[in-house]
């Protein structure tokens, strides 16, 4: 079973997914630790309910990102994660963080690469007036959600859709998609060639 840190930002709704398909046995791998950057973010009350310890990392205690970056590949280096699952944490990775880690880092976006990338991407779908919109699980590298996709799913977009609706039509497109790929993961089905992601067998 692969050991997994969850990452985020906020309310945790994709992280309480993942946990719930976990205890359903769809997913091979546990939750050895939650990140944060947020000390009121609500996925620490829902890690606290699942037992699973929760280590808050606040950017704004470290003179630079470097500092920041390397305080969590330390904090989370007792738990020897194997992957690291990016559930709405929302900020850039950089290098320090990601190169131990390359091609083990997953992350959620809520529209479909490489459509909409960085923040507000529901709103950015509605503004352009798109038909569909979607969600995409890709893996992390140094980009703005640059990495190789490895799954996406798609939700209609409507014409008097608001970027509040569209995200509440998507979020349990997202839970499944998220379910899904991560599964994927922990069974090590995932090959990334030349930037695109095979599954095997
Ligand atoms: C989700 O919609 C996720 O796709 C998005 O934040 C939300 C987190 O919700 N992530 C990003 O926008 C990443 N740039 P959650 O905390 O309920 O899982």
């Amino acid at each position: 079973r692969k050991k997994l840190a969850i990452f985020a930002s906020g309310r945790g709704s994709n992280a309480e997914a993942l946990h719930d398909a976990i205890k359903a046995g769809t997913i091979n791998g546990d939750i050895v630790v939650v990140v944060t950057d947020h000390a009121d973010a609500g996925v620490i009350e829902r890690a606290e309910r699942w037992n699973v310890p929760v280590i808050v990392i606040e950017r704004k205690g470290f003179e630079s990102k470097d500092a920041f970056e390397q305080a969590m590949i330390d904090a989370i280096a007792p738990y020897s994660p194997d992957g690291i699952v990016l559930a709405g944490y929302m900020r850039l990775l950089g290098p320090t963080f990601i190169t131990p880690y390359e091609n083990r880092i997953l992350n959620i976006h809520p529209a479909l690469l490489p459509s909409f990338s960085g923040l507000h991407a529901q709103g950015q779908a509605v503004v352009a007036g798109v038909k569909v919109s979607g969600c995409t699980v890709h893996f992390v590298d140094t980009g703005m959600d640059s990495g190789p996709i490895i799954m996406q799913n798609t939700v209609p977009v409507y014409a008097d859709d608001t970027e509040d609706t569209l995200a509440e039509r998507l979020l349990p497109i997202e839970h499944v998609t998220y379910k899904e790929a991560l599964a994927l993961f922990c069974d090590d089905k995932l090959e990334i060639k030349d930037h695109i992601v095979h599954i095997k067998g």
